[in-house]
C-alpha cells in the first residue's frame, strides 16, 4: 500500500486523534527503522521512550516468542511466574514494597490515585504544573493543561495543581491531602527536571500530613535519566511509583509500585484489569530488566547524554539545554520545533520529536553507541546551519 492509500484508510476508518508524520515504518532493528521503500532512518524518539533496548531488541524478541508459544493469557484468577517474577525484580530494585500491574502509564497511575485515596479514606491530590500523567480521567485531572482538560470536563474533583516549587508545595499540602503526585523528571512538556529542594519539600509535607508522595516514572525511569530509576539522582524516596512505557520491550505493560507503607492498601476486588500482569508482557518485562539494569549500560547512557547535551549546546539556533541522561531537549531560538522534526525526518532520515512550538526532544534508545548518537548530531547540524 502506498502512503496515498494508508492515509485515505485513515481517514475514512480511524478517530482523528493524532497527527501523523508521513511515513510507514515497517522494519525495525536497534536505533535503526526501515520504511516501506525500504529508507534506513536513525530512531531518536523511540517511540516516546519505548524502545529503550532499540528495536526487536534479540532478548525481548526470544523472550515473547518463547511465552507466547507456551501460553499468551491466563487472567488474575491463577497464578502466572512471569507476573510473580517481575513484581519481585520491579520492587526490590526500587521501594521494596509490593506491585500492582497495569496495561500503560495512564492506568499505572490511576491504580497509584486509588490507593493513595484508599489509603487517606479520600483526600485531595496535589500535582505540578508542566506534570503529564495520561489521558483517563484520574490521570487526566492531574495533568494541569487547558489544551487537553477542557475539552472533557467535568473532571475528577479534588484535584488542585501548583507551582513545582518547593514553597507551592509546601502550601498546598494539608491534612486534607491524600497524595502528590510528581514526575521527577518531567517529559511530555519538554524535560523539566525537578530540583532536588523540589523533592525534598514535597516528602516533607507528604510526611507531615500522612499523604503519599508518587512518583511518575512512566517515562523518566528504567534507566532513562542514568540511573535505573530517577528518584535515585536525589535521594528522594517517594511512597509509590509508577512505571511503563520501556518496561514491555514494545508490549503494553505499566506498573505501581508501592514502599512497605502502601503495600497492603488495596484489598482483593479493589482494583484490576483483564490484560495486566499478562505472561507475554511480564516474560518481555524480565528480559527488559536483564539488559537496563546493568551498571555499564547505566554509565554509558550518563556520558553519551552528557556529550550530547554539549554538542547539541553548540549548534546554531539553539537555545537552552535540558536533560539527564539519554532524556534531553533543547529549545529553539527562533521556534520551528515542530517544522525542524519533520525536516528532520523527510531530509535526514532523523526520527525525532518536538513538546513545544520551540522545543525538541531527544530520546535514543539507551543502546546507541557513540557514533550513532554523532551520526545524529551530524544531521541535525546540517538541518541547523541550513536553516
Ligand atoms: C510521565 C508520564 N506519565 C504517564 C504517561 C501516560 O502513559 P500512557 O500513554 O502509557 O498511558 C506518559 C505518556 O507519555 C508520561 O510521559
Amino acid at each position: 500500500m502506498t502512503l496515498t492509500d494508508l492515509q485515505a484508510l485513515e481517514r475514512d476508518h480511524l478517530v482523528p486523534a493524532y497527527a501523523r508524520m508521513p511515513v510507514e515504518f515497517v522494519r525495525g532493528e536497534g536505533a535503526l527503522l526501515w520504511d516501506a521503500d525500504g529508507n534506513e532512518y536513525l530512531d531518536f524518539q523511540t517511540g516516546l521512550a519505548v524502545n529503550s533496548l532499540g528495536h526487536c531488541h534479540p532478548a525481548v524478541v526470544e523472550a515473547i516468542r518463547d511465552q507466547a508459544e507456551r501460553l499468551i493469557h491466563v487472567g488474575n484468577l491463577f497464578y502466572s511466574e512471569p507476573s510473580l517474577r517481575l513484581a519481585k525484580r520491579l520492587a526490590e530494585s526500587s521501594l521494596g514494597g509490593k506491585v500492582h500491574f497495569a496495561n500503560s502509564g495512564t492506568e499505572a497511575n490511576e491504580a497509584a490515585l486509588k490507593l493513595a485515596r484508599k489509603a487517606k479514606q479520600q483526600g485531595t491530590i496535589v500535582s505540578v504544573h508542566r506534570g503529564f500523567h495520561g489521558r483517563t480521567y484520574g490521570s487526566l485531572s492531574a495533568t494541569p493543561q487547558e489544551s487537553k482538560q477542557a475539552p472533557f470536563a467535568p473532571l475528577v474533583p479534588g484535584f488542585v495543581s501548583v507551582e513545582p516549587t518547593a514553597e507551592a508545595i509546601t502550601a498546598a499540602v494539608d491534612a486534607g491531602t491524600a497524595a502528590v503526585i510528581l514526575e521527577p523528571v518531567q517529559g511530555e512538556s519538554g524535560v523539566y527536571e525537578l530540583g532536588d529542594d523540589v523533592l525534598r519539600a514535597a516528602r516533607e509535607a507528604c510526611d507531615a500530613h500522612a499523604a503519599a508522595l508518587i512518583f511518575d516514572e512512566v517515562q523518566c525511569g528504567l534507566g532513562r535519566t542514568g540511573t535505573l530509576w530517577a528518584y535515585q539522582h536525589s535521594g528522594v524516596v517517594p511512597d509509590a511509583m509508577t512505571t511503563a512505557k520501556s518496561l514491555g520491550g514494545g508490549l503494553p505493560i505499566g506498573a505501581l509500585i508501592t514502599g512497605e507503607r502502601l503495600a497492603d492498601v488495596f484489598a482483593a476486588g479493589d482494583h484490576g484489569s483483564t490484560f495486566a500482569g499478562g505472561p507475554v508482557q511480564c516474560a518481555a518485562g524480565l528480559a527488559v530488566l536483564d539488559v537496563i539494569d546493568d551498571e555499564a549500560l547505566l554509565a554509558r547512557g550518563r556520558e553519551l547524554g552528557e556529550h550530547l547535551r554539549h554538542a547539541v549546546a553548540e549548534l546554531p539556533g539553539v537555545g537552552e539545554v535540558r536533560g539527564r541522561g539519554l532524556m534531553i531537549a533543547f529549545e529553539l531560538v527562533g521556534g520551528g520545533a515542530p517544522e525542524l522534526v519533520t525536516r528532520a525526518l523527510t531530509e535526514e532520515r532523523l526520527v525525532l520529536n518536538a513538546t513545544g512550538p520551540t522545543t525538541v526532544r531527544l530520546l535514543p534508545p539507551l543502546i546507541i553507541d557513540r557514533a550513532q548518537a554523532d551520526e545524529a548530531l551530524r544531521r541535525l547540524a546540517k538541518l541547523l546551519e541550513g536553516a
